[in-house]
């Protein structure tokens, strides 16, 4: 869409002693301007641009004036000659002067129908919105309406133009639907010059309420009838009940595993933590699995306490034959379990002393964290330290269940009472992975 008829007017100059030309020499006198200055002027709504660049990038010193200029281009006008014919005249010109005007195309606004005009410098480039095409978008675009498909019509009717966005309407005739669809009727719309569908294929419609026993939707395709079961249903007519655990949202959600029992009966198997026809509930109380302090796969080196008297942290394993103990007790000592990688813990049991019935914790705080310098212990849902009931005894194992689990490296007991002066743990975490 590049329009040509663009213009360089090439300034002359008094010396200038072509015949044809000379004519018009006599009538302006040039005022120099600086190699470097730029100037402009608009006559007839179009904009002269006068500057240094020469044709064919040679620089050199312009002797004119802008309004001069236009007034020489008004006077080729005037002559009535060609376009080409000035060119011609121009370029001739140009052998000896070095000075180009170009005329600012895009001020005439040429572009029509909204199209943007792009001045490249030379010439100017329209372009025009998606509705409109040609040099100057003056063309509208359209799309010719095809032939009515066999057994069928089209609205507007075959032959006619219609318009860029606008649409066609492909209709069956009684009985007769459109082959891979529901409908009798289709919609196309002129896009740009092409239409987004095709014509389409009108077939006698072979479905009836029946079809597909009801449990589906009938496609006619050409030959033959094609059911689209609804959910549930498979095989040609939609008769198999599907299996319950391959259909697209198997009904055991993300926590289970789904298993057949023939027909349209499924059992759903649970991760561990979670309860319920469709593993649909939660519990931190059914996350059994150890983190490993009674069977020691929790190293020696990774159970620590704020102070100990007599038997060390290391004691303070589930079921050992001691434990951890303290005697006299702060309100500030702790037992902490470093899990070495971050693990979701869902509950804490203890236990207290094995040998002396005297040593046990009555009650304790948890706080956890990824790093030992920033712990946070758990809240209850009023947003205090949520405090745990411990041991009334020091031989049986009492069992807390977080309110919801949580992730962390460091897992740490604070205590918070115990019997008189006695302290005495044997701890146990609990996670729902294996
Ligand atoms: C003159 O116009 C040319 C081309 O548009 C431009 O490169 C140059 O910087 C302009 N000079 C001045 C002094 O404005
Ligand atoms: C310019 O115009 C004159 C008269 O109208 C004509 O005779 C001549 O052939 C033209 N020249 C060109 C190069 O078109
Ligand atoms: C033409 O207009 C379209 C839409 O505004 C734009 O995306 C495209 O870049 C334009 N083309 C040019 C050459 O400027
Ligand atoms: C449907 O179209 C076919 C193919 O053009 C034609 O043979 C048949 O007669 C048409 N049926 C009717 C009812 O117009
Ligand atoms: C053309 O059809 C499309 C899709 O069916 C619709 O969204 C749009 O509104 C229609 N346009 C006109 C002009 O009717
Ligand atoms: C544990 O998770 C936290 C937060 O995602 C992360 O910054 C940290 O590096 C993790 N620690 C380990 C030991 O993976």
């Amino acid at each position: 869409m590049i329009f040509p008829r663009f213009l360089w007017i090439f300034l002359m100059t008094y010396s200038l002693g072509n015949g044809a030309i000379n004519s018009y020499s006599e009538a302006y006198t040039p005022i120099p301007l600086s190699p470097t200055q730029n100037s402009s002027t608009v006559i007839d709504g179009f904009k002269l641009a006068v500057g240094p660049q020469g044709p064919r990038g040679i620089p050199g010193r312009c002797g004119c004036d802008p309004s001069e200029i236009a007034q020489m281009y008004t006077k080729f006008e005037k002559l009535e000659d060609t376009l080409e014919n000035i060119t011609a005249k121009l370029e001739r010109m140009s052998e000896l002067h070095h000075y180009a005007i170009t005329v600012d195309q895009c001020d005439h606004m040429p572009c029509k129908n909204g199209g943007t005009c792009i001045n490249d410098g030379n010439s100017y480039i329209c372009n025009c919105t998606d509705d409109y095409e040609g040099h100057d978008c003056s063309i509208r675009v359209q799309c010719v309406v095809p032939a009515a498909p066999n057994n069928g019509t089209v609205f507007p009717q075959s032959g006619q133009l219609v318009p860029h966005n606008e649409n066609i309407t492909y209709r069956c005739n009684n009985k007769y639907v459109v082959a891979y669809d529901v409908n009798n009727y289709l919609v196309a719309t002129c896009h740009k010059k092409k239409w987004t569908r095709y014509t389409p294929v009108c077939v006698l419609d072979h479905c009836d309420p029946g079809s597909c026993s009801g449990r589906g939707t009938c496609i006619n395709e050409i030959g033959r009838i094609i059911c689209e079961c609804d959910e549930g249903y498979e095989g040609n007519e939609c008769l198999v009940e599907s299996n319950p655990c391959h259909i697209a949202n198997p009904p055991c959600g993300q926590s289970g595993v789904c298993f057949s029992e023939g027909g349209r009966n499924y059992l759903c198997r649970c991760l561990p933590g979670y309860k319920g026809r469709h593993c649909e509930t939660f519990k931190t109380s059914l996350c059994r699995y150890t983190v490993g302090m009674e069977d020691r796969r929790v190293q020696n080196r990774d159970i620590t306490a704020s102070r100990y008297s007599g038997y060390p942290a290391t004691y303070a394993r589930l079921q050992y034959s001691n434990s951890w103990r303290l005697h006299p007790v702060n309100a500030n000592d702790w037992l902490q379990v470093d899990l070495r990688k971050n693990t979701t813990v869902a509950a804490v049991a203890t236990q207290g002393d094995q040998g002396s019935s005297s040593y046990y914790v009555r009650s304790y705080k948890i706080a956890f964290g990824f790093s030992q310098d920033a712990l946070q212990i758990m809240q209850n849902s009023g947003g205090g330290d949520l405090i745990f009931q411990g041991n009334r005894d020091s031989h049986t194992i009492v069992r807390n269940n977080f309110p919801a689990p949580v992730t962390a490296r460091y897992f740490r007991i604070l205590l918070h009472s115990w019997n008189t002066n006695y302290a005495g743990l044997r701890v146990e975490y609990y996670t729902c992975d294996p």
